[in-house]
């Protein structure tokens, strides 16, 4: 698939956020960054053509069974598509009923949109510290931080490795816990054979460009086991209209005004839809259209492959750099599938002699591969650090991000050559800095 790279406009969109890296800098790049997580061809070219031709173009047959399809691979009872991650973890933070001045445990290393769905509804995200080996929530710290406010956990399955989930689980039974699997990078990954979203109370994903299925660019899934919270999803994505009138009545009251059916078949009467807030919540609109849905069957076809061309890509690069000085691989624990949402090297400054920094710059400017940051802890963003929140307060996340990581390209589209030249480029940009500083 030719990806057309005009969308390099250096920085005259509004993609800052979340889409391609400003490029015209001058620097030649072998392998940049693509912001395109998958592959598309003629199944979905063809799908979204013809999706247009409905007669309704969202909440049709293709939402339907994108639904259908994505619960059946990750094993749940429920799927709710919707227009984006973030507006599935709203809804969950609904469904979870946090209220002002609950508390909820998250991961700092995480888009801000983990925490920004607790912080609209009025709850405090606190912050449990990274494992630094898989950059995942440490169930431990999550431990330490239960309080009597603490109401729910939502962790992230960052980069494509799910978290340690059975201690996760065991804290929420313990306490009475809600839990949030935030599955933005997680598509097909699995932990100790359970899929990603079939563990938690909720599961939310995302189908965003980066990410490794796409439903142009935005789209999300909700998946839950729990038939409460399945009316409660319908309620919550579609401004609070499952509820149809009460059709044994044949009379309505409206202050002046009567409303009288003379047949059942009177559909209109009193209107085509009623409206009641699901729990005490107001609903939204957090549907997805049909031409996504229908572009999210054919991806789902491709998902085995998608899976497996990304693992053979994450298992060449870590095989090429065994034995690179100050260069840190992806950890694999073998009760887990990683899906290689990211590619994340770390950086040893104390083995390499140099900084992270000063390694990515090389990397960069003299190798040509363009690596990117994910994630700078929530709590330092100037929003939270001006509600007060402790900058010190989860080593781990800090120093991961400011000392340790970068993320690879990473993408099912990488030829064997930019996987070779990523490795030799790595190589030589960890070299290059070493020597440098041993004089
Ligand atoms: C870990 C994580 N959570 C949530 C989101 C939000 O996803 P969306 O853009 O679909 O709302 C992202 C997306 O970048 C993510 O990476």
């Amino acid at each position: 698939m030719e990806i057309d790279k005009k969308h390099f406009t250096g920085g005259k969109t509004e993609g800052g956020i979340t889409s391609s890296y400003a490029t015209e800098d001058g620097v030649k790049l072998k392998v940049p960054y693509s912001f395109m997580g998958t592959i598309y061809d003629d199944a979905e070219f063809d799908a979204a053509v013809a999706a247009m031709k409905q007669d309704s173009l969202t909440m049709g047959p293709k939402t339907q069974e994108f639904q259908e399809k994505f619960a059946r691979i990750h094993k749940v009872k429920y799927a709710f598509a919707c227009s984006n991650c973030t507006t599935g973890m709203h809804v969950a933070t609904q469904l979870f009923d946090i209220k002002p001045g609950d508390e909820v445990i998250v991961t700092p290393n995480t888009f801000v949109a983990t925490s920004l769905v607790i912080l609209k509804e009025g709850g405090i995200p606190v912050f449990a510290d990274i494992d630094p080996r898989t950059f995942n929530i440490d169930p431990e710290d999550v431990a330490r931080k239960i309080t009597p406010k603490t109401k729910a956990i939502y962790v992230v399955h960052y980069a494509g490795l799910m978290v340690d989930m059975d201690p996760i689980m065991e804290l929420a039974a313990k306490h009475g816990l809600k839990v949030l699997e935030d599955c933005a990078h997680a598509a097909n990954a699995s932990y100790k054979g359970r899929m990603a979203g079939s563990i938690g109370d909720v599961g939310a994903f995302s189908f965003h460009s980066l990410k490794n299925i796409t439903t142009c660019g935005e789209g999300g899934m909700i998946t839950t086991n729990n038939d409460e919270y399945a009316k409660g999803i319908q309620n919550l994505r579609c401004m609070n209209n499952t509820q149809p009138w009460d059709q044994s009545k044949n009379e309505w009251k409206f202050g002046d005004i009567t409303c009288k059916k003379t047949s059942p078949l009177e559909y209109w009467m009193p209107a085509h839809f009623d409206v009641i807030p699901w729990n005490g919540h107001w609903g939204s609109n957090y549907r997805m259209n049909e031409i996504q849905a229908a572009v999210g069957c054919c991806q789902l076809d491709k998902l085995p492959m998608l899976t497996a061309r990304r693992q053979q890509i994450g298992h060449a690069i870590t095989a090429g750099l065994q034995d690179v000085t100050g260069i840190e691989t992806v950890y694999e624990p073998k009760d887990r599938e990683h899906v290689y949402h990211l590619y994340t090297i770390c950086v040893n400054e104390k083995e390499l002699g140099g900084s992270r920094d000063e390694f990515m710059r090389v990397l960069y400017e003299e190798e040509g591969v363009q690596s990117i940051l994910h994630y700078q802890p929530t709590f330092h963003f100037t929003g939270l650090q001006r509600m007060g929140y402790d900058p010190n307060q989860c080593p781990n996340a800090s120093e991961f991000f400011y000392k340790r990581e970068t993320n690879l390209p990473m993408h099912p589209r990488l030829t064997e050559q930019n996987v070779q030249d990523m490795i030799d480029g790595i190589k030589n940009a960890a070299a290059k800095v070493r020597k440098r500083h041993c004089k």
